[in-house]
């Protein structure tokens, strides 16, 4: 934390260190389990330029968070790469007092063309998502007849630009639990760590059901099986990934188990959509509207007050809530509208 920056704890004592910035609400995939081909069709109200903030506005709001203690900033979408000049974005970022990390979540099909440039402007690692690693799977997934091929490029693309990658596989049953293995063999020894994330109830239009969920220990045993696992102690406080590594040293892996293993008790993470709502969970329905702020003209104290005022009021923990039986029936936001 800097010399300037402020800690603020919620109602649980969690301090607020982390930014999960929405850059753009679009994405050229329609993940089955995320943004179904048949709601997020031609038609999609998506948001307009007008209604996005700014690459100021966003600066602007980095900074308040800063002045807060948010030292790592991440940038997701929709697909974080449709919104032009984004290296120009992080070269800003970067200049922040007190932001020590900037990653990026991205498809990664467009890295070819910009792991230099994101590279150039500061950025220091990328999380892929790749759900499978075989053709008719991944593209059955995605929906848009993408096969695996230009993602792999994109991770060879940002590994040649000196990005440091991991690689996320949503494992929903029913869909890729088959992929499990064949991706943990493909990308052992790679270098890259490949994180299995549990199947989420995120927003409202992906049909979770519980029995969807491929459990962590599920994934761990089905592992295990051919490539032993030693579990490893967490690399920061509130890392969401479980770490394991390979016993004969070649690797590591995690898993993000929100479903049966939340991790809401170290939970630093506020998040911003691209129309400037500020949410203090992934659960959220309801977000705080900054874009009006700052185009009222608020001033950065008052920001900052605002800011703090509604983070020392936190009291979300959805997924600890879930665990407990005591899930509140709302209206959630979308994972493509948040991300992630
Ligand atoms: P690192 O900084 O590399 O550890 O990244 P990360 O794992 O925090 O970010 P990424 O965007 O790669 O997220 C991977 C998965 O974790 C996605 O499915 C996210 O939705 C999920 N995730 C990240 N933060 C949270 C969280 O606060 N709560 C829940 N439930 N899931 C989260
Ligand atoms: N459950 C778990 N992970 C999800 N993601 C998108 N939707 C879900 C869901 N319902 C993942 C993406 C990406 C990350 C930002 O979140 O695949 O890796
Ligand atoms: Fe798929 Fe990510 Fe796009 Fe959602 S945002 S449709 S998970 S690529
Ligand atoms: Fe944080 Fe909400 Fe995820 Fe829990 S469910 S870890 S409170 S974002």
């Amino acid at each position: 934390m800097t010399e300037q920056s402020q800690a603020i704890k919620d109602q649980f004592g969690r301090p607020l260190k982390d930014l999960r910035i929405s850059v753009i609400d679009q994405c050229n995939f329609r993940c089955t389990y995320c943004m179904p081909a048949d709601i997020f069709g031609a038609d999609y109200p998506f948001l307009n330029k007008e209604e996005m903030l700014t690459f100021d506005e966003i600066i602007r709001t980095a900074e308040v968070f800063a002045s807060l203690g948010v030292e790592k900033i991440r940038l997701t979408g929709g697909e974080p790469l449709l919104r032009k000049n984004l290296h120009l974005l992080i070269e800003r970022l970067f200049s922040i007092n007190g932001i020590e990390d900037i990653a990026l979540t991205t498809n990664g099909v467009f890295l070819p063309k910009y792991a230099m440039l994101l590279k150039e402007a500061g950025l220091k690692r990328v999380n892929l998502s790749l759900d499978a690693i075989d053709d008719e799977v991944f593209q059955s997934i995605n929906s848009r007849g993408v096969k695996t091929s230009p993602v792999l490029k994109g991770i060879e693309a940002a590994e040649e630009a000196g990005l440091q990658v991991k690689v996320n596989m949503v494992v929903k049953r029913g869909m890729n639990e088959s992929q499990i293995l064949p991706m943990a063999r493909f990308f052992k020894g790679k270098g890259h760590i490949l994180r299995f994330i549990e199947f989420m109830d995120v927003g409202n239009v992906n049909g979770w059901e519980n029995s969807e969920v491929v459990s962590k220990q599920e994934i761990i045993n089905t592992i295990t099986e051919e490539l032993p696992l030693k579990q490893l102690a967490p690399n920061y406080y509130g890392e969401v990934a479980t770490r394991y590594r390979y016993k004969d040293g070649d690797g590591e892996i995690g898993v993000i188990s929100s479903v049966t293993d939340h991790f809401c008790d170290t939970c630093t993470r506020a998040r911003l959509s691209a129309d400037g709502k500020l949410y203090h969970c992934l659960f959220a329905s309801q977000g705080y509207d900054i874009r009006k702020l700052l185009r009222q003209g608020i001033t950065d104290n008052m920001f900052k007050l605002e800011v703090m005022k509604k983070w020392s009021t936190r009291g979300d923990r959805y997924s600890a809530d879930r665990a407990e039986g005591k899930l509140p029936i709302k209206e959630k936001i979308e994972m493509s509208y948040i991300g992630g």
